[in-house]
């Protein structure tokens, strides 16, 4: 902890003292009697919600980029240049209100606020605070409410690992990934009813469909943070930033077919009614092309749904492959085979909603093998892993060739510090080629949801292949 943070926080443990000690001892749940902001945060009820402008003094988060350490300008990266300030502010563009429309014509029984009050919009789009609605998606969407912890974070001895006043460990790459899975994949309803579901329906509708994982994700923001996972740093590598980032993906996915399975099982009557979450089947929880082909004019590429005729069996759709491919990579054996009977089980009953307890065992999976994950793929002989990684995937499928990439990724980053990798990288920019999206993939719509047009898997798994084999 350097000097400068150090000042500051006998500062904020000086100002906030007062608010402390009648928040711990004076009656936390009486009526205020100081100034309404700080009386706000002393009478907190558990995890509420303060909005950005309480990180923003600028003894806090709140200075200047340049000569600053990240966490003291974390405020400012986040307000002049995160996508996530805009978050609030699309839902009242154009591509919203078509959203929005698609919506109520396809459900007419259901009527469909505008986005920016609508419960299935605001969950993702909006931190849950009413007054800080225009913030978008704002620190404590990512931290966790800071009602409990704003003042406590700020005293020496702090340790966010660990803490039970619920920040997030955004540290914990696991825990890091089912966070920003909230929004990225899908989550349970919030405490306010809003939704974090884009369903089927809302892609059909429009919506951009959601193909999240944490390094590259992490890597398209403009970063506020140290990057803590160079294999430089040592504890823990980009390896497991992937590995343990894809495991907390997963958490996020079953925790949302949890929901739609508990919705599923009440009947299709019960299911999707007065903006209730979820339905089984959930399309969104499949593999998108089980049921669409490639079309065939290119502008409307993504957009055409080709399905086989009525009365045609449609085929055993796969669990969407951005959360299943490469689990035996990167677990245990014991885990991957509870997780992959799970996946063979719901893919030959697609139309049956997995029971709870099937998905609970998914999860303490997952829990169980957790530990052990760190570490382990960085001690396995690079060619071998990556071998491993390109016999995993089926390349004719964009999304397992992105799984694998995003992989290799991974490996490339943590061989860095010990050998030159610049051939590797060179193959990957290749690779990242070929899988990029061009204006013309984007359609009519400009919906980004399926391959780009005129996906090239052979020239995609040579290369995968080639980078495998330059890694011996
Ligand atoms: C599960 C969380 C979630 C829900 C619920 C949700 N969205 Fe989104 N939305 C996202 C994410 C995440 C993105 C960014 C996708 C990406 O680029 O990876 C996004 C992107 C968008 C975009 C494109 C933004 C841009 O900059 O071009 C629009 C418009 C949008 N959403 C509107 C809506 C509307 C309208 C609703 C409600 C009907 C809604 N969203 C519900 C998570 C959600
Ligand atoms: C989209 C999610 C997201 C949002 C929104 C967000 N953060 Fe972060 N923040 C992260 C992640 C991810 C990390 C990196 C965690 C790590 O690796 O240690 C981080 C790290 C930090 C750190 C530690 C920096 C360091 O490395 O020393 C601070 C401080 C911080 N954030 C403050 C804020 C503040 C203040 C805001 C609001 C202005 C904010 N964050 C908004 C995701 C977010
Ligand atoms: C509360 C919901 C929420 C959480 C939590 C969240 N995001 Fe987002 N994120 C969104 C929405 C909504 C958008 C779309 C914003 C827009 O373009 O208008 C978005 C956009 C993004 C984009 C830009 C995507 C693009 O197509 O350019 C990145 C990158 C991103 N988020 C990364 C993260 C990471 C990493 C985390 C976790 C550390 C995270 N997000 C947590 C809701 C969320
Ligand atoms: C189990 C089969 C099935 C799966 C899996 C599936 N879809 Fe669909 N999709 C359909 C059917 C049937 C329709 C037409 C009815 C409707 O609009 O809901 C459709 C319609 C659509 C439409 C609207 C097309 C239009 O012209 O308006 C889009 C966009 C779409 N799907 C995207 C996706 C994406 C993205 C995925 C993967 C995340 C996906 N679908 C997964 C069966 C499926």
């Amino acid at each position: 902890m350097g000097g400068s943070r150090r000042t500051i926080v006998v500062v904020i443990a000086v100002a906030l003292a007062v608010l402390m000690l009648r928040g711990l001892f004076g009656g936390r749940r009486e009526q205020p009697t100081v100034s309404p902001t700080a009386a706000a945060r002393s009478v907190a009820p558990p995890r509420e919600v303060l909005g950005a402008g309480s990180c923003s003094s600028s003894g806090c988060h709140a200075a200047a980029v340049e000569g600053h350490a990240a966490w003291e300008s974390a405020y400012t990266v986040w307000a002049s240049r995160d996508r996530h300030t805009r978050a609030y502010r699309v839902l009242h563009e154009p591509l919203a209100k078509q959203i929005v429309a698609a919506l109520a014509a396809r459900d007419p029984a259901r009527p469909q606020p505008p986005a920016h009050e609508n419960k299935a919009c605001l969950g993702c789009h909006a931190t849950e605070r009413r007054a800080a609605m225009a913030d978008g998606v704002s620190c404590e969407s990512c931290h966790g409410p800071a009602g409990d912890w704003l003042v406590a974070h700020t005293l020496p001895g702090w340790k966010t690992k660990g803490n039970t006043l619920g920040m997030v460990d955004l540290a914990d790459p696991f825990a890091c990934a089912s966070q920003c899975g909230q929004c990225h994949i899908g989550g349970p309803p919030a405490a306010d009813g809003t939704l974090h579901e884009v369903s089927h329906d809302l892609i059909a509708a429009g919506h951009p469909r959601l193909t999240f994982e944490l390094r590259s994700y992490k890597a398209a923001e403009p970063p506020h943070w140290h990057d803590r996972f160079t294999a430089a740093a040592g504890e823990a590598g980009p390896l497991d930033e992937w590995a343990l980032g894809r495991l907390g993906g997963l958490e996020a996915y079953l925790a949302q077919v949890a929901v739609q399975s508990a919705a599923g099982e009440q009947g299709p009557a019960a299911a999707g009614h007065d903006g209730a979450a979820g339905v089984w089947p959930e399309f969104t929880a499949f593999d998108c092309y089980g049921c669409h082909r490639p079309a065939v004019a290119p502008l409307d590429r993504g957009l055409t749904v080709s399905v086989p005729p009525a009365g045609k069996h449609l085929g055993v759709p796969k669990l969407d492959p951005m959360t299943w491919s490469l689990l035996s990579v990167i677990l245990p054996d014991e885990a991957a085979q509870t997780l992959l009977a799970f996946r063979s089980d719901v893919e030959a009953n697609w139309w049956r909603p997995p029971s709870q307890s099937s998905i609970e065992a998914c999860r303490r999976a997952i829990e169980h093998a957790r530990p052990g994950v760190a570490g382990r793929l960085a001690a396995l002989p690079a060619a071998k892993l990556a071998q491993d990684v390109v016999a995993g995937i089926d390349a004719t499928s964009w999304d397992e060739a992105v799984s694998a990439t995003r992989a290799l990724t991974a490996l490339v980053d943590q061989l860095a510090t010990t050998r030159d990798v610049s051939a590797a990288r060179a193959r990957l920019a290749t690779l990242r080629g070929l899988l990029e999206f061009r204006e013309a993939d984007l359609g009519g719509r400009r919906v980004r949801f399926n391959s780009p047009q005129g996906y090239d898997s052979a020239s995609v798994q040579a290369e995968l292949q080639a980078l495998a084999e330059s890694l011996q």
